[in-house]
């Protein structure tokens, strides 16, 4: 009688808190910005004015040791999947517009499972999981509405982007191309877009928009209202990046704004983050971080990020915790009021973060990468403090600081030439967070620890999947639009 009274009363429990759960599940605004650096972001560079970015993580939860992948397409599926690049495939450079390539169509997206939840999902900005067919694309992978564009860089006014010989436009609402896109700075027209999805919400329904931003990326291309902010800095591509990048905290602004004025914004969960680090040739800026977007070196994958909005119970502070670009899926779902997959690389870190508790994160793969010009291990490994990468860490292995007084490219590519590919590299990036000090002669048996558990996930690698371009693919094929039907 007891027992049956007990499990009642547990069943209407459950109940309630299912109930109540779904009721409060929040609205989650996860915005990417592309190619941001380090030290491109106010907080931490008074030379760069983003006022509605510093607000949000000053009042939110600044993620400290925030990681993602070194380059675009990898980092975009993490985000996405939850999964290591290295195990599906995408872990060698990018998606390239003519290749037949895109994240395994056997994956669960983020919003696939944000949508079980009830939620309405929508996406601005930039894909770049590949297109070669339909169902690679945002609206098959569980996006209800799509803005923006399939390819990994484009004119941010014509809207489109040549590779090799195949050019091509790449803009579109849904499944369908707009050319009305074309002549607007995508950066206005992404915020135009949120700002309507916003008004037209219904409330009742918790609401998702991933927005991976054209900005910051190369072409160097701003509005000279922006420019002229910078008017101090002598250096022409530096001042125009730093436009771009106030333009880009403009969206947030501006999003925020409306999330307020439609009574949202204190159901909002805001989630930000780089997709890579900076690219000093471009004009980004990682230091005193070593390296740059490509490397595997902390420039590269150590981003800014923050969290900001309802649910966290503890903010206001920075939060020192790791946290990997495959937990957010996890950690978004969590958040969402749902139960996380059990059989992904992500962890799910909500009540970590939202707290101030320990993360559950001590190990992570920054890259595992067989193929030339990353030949015997384009890879490396963090457990605990310490750092192991072995092999090519990538083209740009020193520390840039910003080009603000100078004309000069000062940056010095260092190609692959096979002479690193046994070299490895030690660091305590607790002590050395810049990657000053390679301790791999000093303790060798630290080394053997962190290659003995790289050598674990190798085992783990599925083979790259990057197949040379095909001219099928060719925007002279589809009325001069880069569009899915060729693989
Ligand atoms: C800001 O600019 C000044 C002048 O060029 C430079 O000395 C300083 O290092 C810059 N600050 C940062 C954090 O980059
Ligand atoms: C997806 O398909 C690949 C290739 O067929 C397979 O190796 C992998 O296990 C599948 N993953 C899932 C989650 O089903
Ligand atoms: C876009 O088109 C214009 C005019 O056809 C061309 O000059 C420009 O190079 C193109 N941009 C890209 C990124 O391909
Ligand atoms: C943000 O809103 C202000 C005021 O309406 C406007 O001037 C600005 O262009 C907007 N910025 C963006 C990026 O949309
Ligand atoms: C909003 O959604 C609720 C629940 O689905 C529905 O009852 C209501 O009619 C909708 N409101 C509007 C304005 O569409
Ligand atoms: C790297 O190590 C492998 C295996 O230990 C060896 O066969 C190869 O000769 C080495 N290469 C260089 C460039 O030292």
């Amino acid at each position: 009688m007891c027992n049956c009274l007990q499990n009642l009363l547990f069943f209407i429990c459950i109940m309630l808190t299912t109930a109540h759960g779904q009721a409060k599940s929040p609205h989650i605004l996860f915005i990417v910005a592309d190619d941001f650096g380090w030290n491109d972001v106010g907080f931490r560079n008074p030379n760069i004015s983003t006022p509605n970015i510093d607000k949000l993580a000053k009042e939110g939860i600044i993620l400290d040791q925030a990681y993602v992948q070194p380059v675009c397409s990898p980092s975009r599926s993490a985000f996405m999947t939850g999964m290591y690049p290295f195990k599906t495939g995408l872990q060698h450079l990018v998606v390239w517009p003519d290749q037949k390539v895109c994240a395994p169509t056997n994956l669960t997206f983020l919003p696939q499972h944000l949508k079980k939840l009830g939620y309405a999902t929508h996406m601005i900005g930039k894909w770049h999981l590949g297109f070669c067919k339909w169902q690679c694309t945002p609206t098959y992978r569980g996006f209800d509405s799509f803005y923006g564009y399939y390819t990994g860089r484009e004119d941010y006014y014509r809207k489109n982007n040549s590779h090799d010989k195949l050019l091509g436009f790449d803009f579109r609402k849904n499944m369908e191309t707009d050319e009305e896109a074309i002549g607007t700075y995508s950066t206005f027209q992404y915020t135009t877009r949120a700002l309507n999805l916003i008004a037209q919400h219904n409330k009742s329904q918790p609401f998702f928009v991933y927005m991976p931003l054209q900005s910051v990326h190369e072409p160097i291309q701003v509005p000279i209202e922006y420019e002229n902010m910078y008017n101090h800095i002598r250096n022409e591509g530096r001042r125009k990046f730093s436009g771009m990048v106030t333009a880009m905290d403009d969206v947030i602004g501006n999003v925020t704004e409306a999330l307020k004025a439609n009574d949202m914004y204190d159901d909002t969960l805001i989630i930000f983050s780089s997709d890579n680090g900076g690219w000093p040739t471009e004009y980004g800026n990682n230091f005193p971080l070593r390296g740059s977007k490509i490397t595997v070196y902390e420039g590269g994958t150590r981003v800014t990020s923050f969290i900001h909005g309802t649910g966290l119970k503890k903010t206001g502070y920075t939060y020192r915790g790791m946290i990997h670009a495959v937990d957010w899926s996890p950690t978004i779902v969590a958040a969402a009021g749902g139960v996380p997959d059990k059989n992904i690389d992500g962890i799910n870190q909500w009540d970590n973060i939202r707290t101030g508790g320990q993360s559950s994160r001590t190990e992570f793969i920054y890259n595992l990468d067989d193929l030339p010009p990353y030949q015997t291990g384009h890879a490396a490994i963090r457990m605990g403090d310490y750092k192991l990468i072995v092999g090519y860490p990538g083209l740009y292995p020193n520390w840039y600081p910003p080009p603000t007084y100078t004309d000069d490219n000062y940056i010095k590519e260092v190609p692959y030439d096979g002479s690193q590919n046994n070299k490895t590299q030690l660091f305590n990036l607790k002590d050395d967070p810049n990657e000053h000090d390679d301790l791999s002669t000093k303790l060798p048996d630290l080394v053997e620890k962190l290659r003995t558990r790289m050598a674990e996930y190798h085992k783990q690698m599925v083979p790259a999947n990057y197949p040379a371009g095909t001219s099928t693919a060719d925007p002279k094929n589809y009325n001069g639009f880069w569009t899915p039907g060729w693989c």
